[in-house]
C-alpha cells in the first residue's frame, strides 16, 4: 500500500504470544510499563517503534452511541490516555479490531460500523491498525478490507493498516489476490498463527518458502508479507534458535514485532532483540525479501539482497546435530567472480573473503548469519591501484 507508511517491516511490541487473554495481566500498567521499558531499555533506540494491542482490549459491548470502548476494568484511564502515554515516550500505538461481527475472542467486532470505528482510531491517535478476520466469510473480506482501507485514509491520519484476509483464506484453502491486497494493505498475515515451538515456526517459514504464488514476489517498501509475531524470549526454545528466528525473519523482510514479555524479559533474550547487524538486514530499504535458495535435507541457505550490491545470507541448520553448511557462487547466483567481505552479524566479526566457496559450521537448530558485502577493489583493479599508488 503506498500510503508512505511500512517502507520497512514495522517493528514493535504485541502482547497475544505472551499473554493472549488469558490472565489479567491485559491492561493499562502492563501497557504503559512496556512502552516505558521499550523506551529506556535500548528497543527504540534501534528501532522498535509500535507499542500495540490485540484482542481482548474492548469492553463487551459497544457505548450508547455505537463506538468502541475499553474494558473499564484492564483501561480505567481509556485509550486515549494510554496513546497519549505512549506518544509522550516517543513511541507509536497500535490497536486491534475484527473486520468481522465478533473478535475472535467475542469482543464486537467493525462489521456494520467501519467508518465509525476508524475515525475512532484516528481521534484515539492510533498509528497502527491490526485487522483480524474472525466471524466473517473469507469472501466478503475482499470489500470489507478495502473499504476499511479506504476509511482509514480519509482520517487523514496515517495508520499502517495490517490485515489478516490471507490467513483466514489460507486455512480454508481459498485462492487469494495478493496483487490486490499489496495494493490495500501495508502488511498481511500469511499462514496459521505462531507459537513459541521451533517446529511450528519453522512449518510456517516452509509454507513461505513453498508458497504459490511465490509471496516474496509481492513484498516491497509500503507492502510486506508478515509471517507473525515473534516468539524470542518467551521461554520455550533456547537462544540458539530464537536467534534463528531472527534471522531468518530478518531476511524474510518479516516485521520485528516482539511477542514477549519486555518488562521482565531476559539479558539474552533483549541480546538477540536488539542486534543491530541483523535488524540492519531486516530494515534494508530496498525493502526486497530474501529466498530460500538452497536445501539439502535439514540444511538450508537462504539469501535476501541488500542496497550497495550486498547480500545477507543465513546458513540455517534445522538438524539435531551439529553440520558444515556450505555456499558457493553458483547457489548464490553470484557469476561475477567478484570478492566479498564476510561480515558474521551474530559474532560481529569479519571472517575473510568469499570468492567462490565458504563454508561454516553450524550449531543445532542454529543459523550462521553474514552479510557478503563486495570489497571495493576486486584482484584486476587491485593490481592496477597498485600502479597507480607507485606512480
Ligand atoms: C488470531 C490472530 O491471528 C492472532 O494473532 C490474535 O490476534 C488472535 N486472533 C486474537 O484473538
Amino acid at each position: 500500500l503506498s500510503n508512505g507508511l511500512a517502507l520497512t517491516p514495522p517493528m514493535g511490541f504485541n502482547y497475544w504470544n505472551f499473554d493472549g487473554c488469558k490472565t489479567n495481566l491485559i491492561n493499562e500498567t502492563m501497557m504503559m510499563d512496556t512502552a516505558y521499558a521499550m523506551s529506556t531499555n535500548g528497543m527504540s533506540k534501534v528501532g522498535y517503534e509500535y507499542v500495540n494491542l490485540d484482542d481482548c482490549w474492548m469492553a463487551k459491548t459497544r457505548d450508547e452511541n455505537g463506538n468502541l470502548r475499553a474494558d473499564p476494568i484492564r483501561f480505567p484511564h481509556g485509550i486515549k490516555y494510554l496513546s497519549d502515554y505512549i506518544h509522550s515516550l516517543g513511541l507509536k500505538f497500535g490497536i486491534y479490531g475484527d473486520i468481522g461481527s465478533e473478535t475472535c475472542q467475542g469482543y464486537p467486532g467493525s462489521e456494520n460500523y467501519l467508518e465509525q470505528d476508524a475515525k475512532q482510531f484516528a481521534e484515539w491517535g492510533v498509528d497502527f491498525v491490526k485487522m483480524d478476520g474472525c466471524n466473517m466469510q473469507v469472501s466478503d473480506m475482499k470489500k470489507a478490507y478495502t473499504d476499511l482501507g479506504q476509511y482509514l485514509q480519509n482520517t487523514g491520519r496515517p495508520m499502517v493498516y495490517s490485515c489478516s484476509w490471507p490467513t483466514y483464506a489460507y486455512v480454508q484453502n481459498i485462492t487469494m489476490p495478493f496483487d490486490y491486497i499489496e495494493g490495500i494493505c501495508n502488511l498481511w498475515r500469511e499462514f496459521q498463527d505462531i507459537t513459541d515451538n521451533f517446529t511450528e515456526w519453522t512449518q510456517i517459514l516452509d509454507e513461505m518458502e513453498d508458497s504459490v504464488p511465490k509471496r516474496s514476489q509481492f513484498a516491497a517498501p509500503g507492502s510486506f508479507n508478515d509471517p507473525d509475531m515473534l516468539e524470542i524470549g518467551n521461554g520455550l526454545e533456547n537462544a540458539v534458535e530464537y536467534k534463528s528466528m531472527f534471522s531468518l525473519w530478518s531476511i524474510i523482510a518479516a516485521p520485528l514485532i516482539a511477542g514477549n514479555d519486555i518488562i521482565s524479559m531476559s539479558k539474552e533474550a533483549l541480546e538477540i532483540l536488539i542486534n543491530e547487524e541483523v535488524i540492519q538486514v531486516n530494515q534494508d530499504p530496498l525493502g526486497i525479501q530474501g529466498n530460500r535458495v538452497y536445501k539439502n535435507q535439514k540444511l538450508e541457505v537462504y539469501q535476501r539482497t541488500l542496497i550497495n550490491n550486498s547480500y545477507a545470507i543465513a546458513l540455517f541448520n534445522r538438524g539435531d546435530t551439529n553440520s558444515d553448511i556450505s555456499i558457493t557462487s553458483e547457489m548464490l547466483n553470484l557469476t561475477n567472480h567478484q570478492n566479498y567481505n564476510i561480515r558474521d552479524l551474530w559474532s560481529h566479526t569479519d571472517n575473510g573473503t568469499f570468492s567462490d566457496t565458504f563454508t561454516a559450521s553450524v550449531q543445532p537448530h542454529g543459523t550462521v548469519l553474514i552479510k557478503l558485502s563486495p570489497k571495493i577493489n576486486n584482484n584486476n583493479n587491485n593490481n592496477n591501484n597498485n600502479n597507480n599508488n607507485n606512480n
